[in-house]
């Protein structure tokens, strides 16, 4: 089984919205393939094509329930309010408590095209909101309040060497100028 090398924050590629799925094929249920292998591997809970440069919509996941791939999946409803530890495989080494709403309904298709709808609450709501973001260009960066922002940009300064080059990107992600 293949394993694909796991974009961090400052790749462009993470910040593209994706293209829907069309058509289930071979090549497609492979890709899901490497990517639960290299999510497990990571170790995640969930991993978004994007995260292994693939722009299409479509994440696989285990929050503890086994493994699991939802294909095109969109957010029909969203409920209450639930505050989390959230981190993501292409921030590595930091994770931010966030706000983000406690229930959600998703629905989707599966790899056989069948097609599928969760009431998710907490963690499993929580993982499918992230890999959602992801579809959308979108990372739990975006998600910090002001003060998460200035610890943020404390943090990621102190930690710039060990992150390299992509420092001045993780910076603007964060809404940041330069000159900070
Ligand atoms: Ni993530």
């Amino acid at each position: 089984m293949g394993m694909n090398a796991i974009r961090v924050i400052g790749d462009p590629v993470l910040r593209v919205k994706a293209t829907e799925i069309t058509e289930i094929t071979e090549n497609l249920a492979r890709l899901t393939q490497d990517m639960l292998s290299t999510m497990y591997s990571a170790p995640g809970i969930g991993l978004a094509a994007p995260q292994v440069g693939v722009q299409k919509r479509l994440f696989v996941y285990d929050w503890g329930s086994g493994p699991g791939v939802l294909i095109n999946p969109e957010i029909k409803d969203a409920d209450g309010e639930w505050v989390f530890e959230e981190g993501c495989l292409s921030i590595p080494g930091l994770s931010w408590e966030l706000l983000r709403p406690k229930q959600v309904h998703i629905v989707g298709v599966d790899l056989e095209g069948k097609e599928v709808s969760f009431e998710a609450d907490e963690l499993e709501s929580r993982l499918f909101q992230h890999e959602m973001d992801h579809l959308d260009g979108v990372l739990l960066v975006d998600h910090l309040d002001e003060d998460q922002r200035r610890e943020a940009n404390k943090t990621l300064m102190g930690i710039g060497d060990s992150i390299g080059p992509p420092l001045p990107i993780v910076r603007e992600n964060l809404g940041l100028s330069q000159s900070d």
